[in-house]
């Protein structure tokens, strides 16, 4: 990868990522001493966390570093936090209850007993294009995959999907005009203001959600809302505000990130064919690939936390109240962790990145869940063509909170 870009890149500016990820600002930051305070045009400042260490005792310790006050670089009034609060944005004990209320689906173990739903949506998928040579690898194949099969759980019709995902991009893709008009940071979008992501798809979504909701108390079904609204043994089941806010959640976070993923992890296949020939030769080395198409990808760049202490870190004194952000795409790039962390390498061993977050309460629900559609798509495409090229510039989601491949042009030779 060529990390030749501009040192001083603004790492807050959506644009700034349109280019790609500025790896030599993160590098920059990182070999800086202590945490660096970076200003905000619209906002207090913060501590900017870009060494994995650091990342990482951030993230374990929820009681000096708190979810509560939100999780992302945008400030919130108490009552935007208030509406807009999901499992993210809670700290133990409350968070380790709701966890322990939505997890049991989401384990590594249930999770294997989708293995063959996946499979059998993956190439329905890849059938669907195998007619065509020259296409968008995100459009046809990386978007439909990942929402298909969430849906698939949740236990919504499937002609739902395709809507789910644009409402789903509106939300994570809110800075970027092809995917809204209320691009946040451009247009006066107040009057969403308690909605997530300040989008009114999330006013959609949580409609949405409230109609699955009547209807499984009605007529409950061996899915995962049901599931989600059943009385628990052991504690209160979710209320109407908190399911809408969990189903809505789980559209924005658990459908753009695995296809950027995809999306990054077959652009540095095509960037590295040494590699791609050796997966396609030896599928055993898939487990390993897909680490490190997820630390590569880093697709979720930032996670925020506020100080409720005061306390020290990388010898930084940090004052209760301060926002420091947690730079998981530079963690993951940290050369104190990765030998040559800018050559993408399917055998890299160990790889404990942070693309799911790590040691933190937070780590990500649907790690396994993403893990098995990443790895079966790529068991699935691989054997199903002899060579695969890009044909075009790739185009990046205007943002700076999800690095997101939004179009992969390719030419693929189907066996
Ligand atoms: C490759 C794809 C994915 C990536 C890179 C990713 C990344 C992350 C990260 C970094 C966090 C931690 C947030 C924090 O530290 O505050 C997280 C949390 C979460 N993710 Fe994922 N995610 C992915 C896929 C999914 C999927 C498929 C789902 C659901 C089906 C999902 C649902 C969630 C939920 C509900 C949380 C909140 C967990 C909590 O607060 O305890 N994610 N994700």
């Amino acid at each position: 990868m060529d990390i030749s870009s501009d040192p001083n890149a603004d790492i807050l500016s959506h644009d700034t990522y349109t280019q790609g990820v500025p790896h030599a600002a993160f590098k920059r930051l990182r070999d800086s001493s202590g945490l660096t305070w970076l200003p905000e045009p619209d906002g207090a400042g913060f501590w900017a966390v870009t060494r994995y260490e650091d990342v990482l005792t951030v993230s374990k310790n929820p009681q000096i570093f708190s979810s509560a006050k939100g999780i992302r670089l945008e400030d919130m009034t108490a009552e935007e936090t208030e509406a807009r609060r999901t499992m993210m944005e809670l700290d133990p004990p409350q968070h380790t209850a709701y966890r322990r209320l939505v997890g049991a689906p989401f384990s590594r173990r249930e999770v294997l007993a989708y293995e063959d739903a996946v499979r059998l949506l993956a190439r329905e998928v890849i059938d669907g294009v195998a007619g065509q040579s020259e296409f968008d690898f995100v459009q046809l194949i990386a978007r439909a995959l990942p929402m298909r099969m969430l849906g698939s759980l949740l236990g919504v019709s499937d002609k739902d999907g395709h809507w789910l995902v644009e409402k789903g991009d509106a939300l994570i893709g809110n800075a970027d005009p092809e995917f809204t008009q209320h691009v946040v940071d451009l247009v006066d979008t107040d009057e969403y203001r308690l909605m997530p992501f300040r989008s009114p798809a999330g006013l959609e979504l949580f409609k949405y959600a409230g109609e699955q909701a009547a209807d499984r108390r009605q007529n409950p079904k061996a899915d995962l809302i049901t599931r989600l609204l059943e009385p628990k043994m052991d504690g209160e089941p979710l209320s109407d505000h908190e399911f809408k806010n969990f189903f809505t959640l789980l559209v924005a976070a658990g459908n753009d990130t695995t296809r950027y993923t995809m999306a990054a992890g077959l652009e540095a296949l095509i960037q590295n064919p040494a590699q791609l020939e050796a997966l396609r030769q030896n599928p055993n080395l898939m487990d390993d690939a897909v680490e490190e198409i997820l630390r590569w990808g880093s697709v979720t760049m930032h996670f925020r936390r506020t100080a409720i202490q005061d306390s020290e870190v990388a010898g930084t004194r940090v004052k209760a109240g301060d926002k420091v952000i947690m730079y998981y795409i530079s963690a993951d790039y940290d050369e104190r962790e990765f030998i040559n962390p800018y050559q993408f390498d399917i055998g890299r061993t160990p790889n404990n990145h942070v693309a799911f977050g790590l040691k933190s309460p937070h780590k990500c629900l649907g790690e396994h869940l993403a893990r098995l559609e990443i790895k079966v798509l790529f068991e699935e495409l691989l054997p199903r063509v002899s060579s695969v090229v890009q044909i075009g510039q790739i185009e990046r989601l205007r943002s700076n909170f999800i690095s997101g491949i939004k179009h992969l042009p390719i030419r693929v030779k189907w066996l």
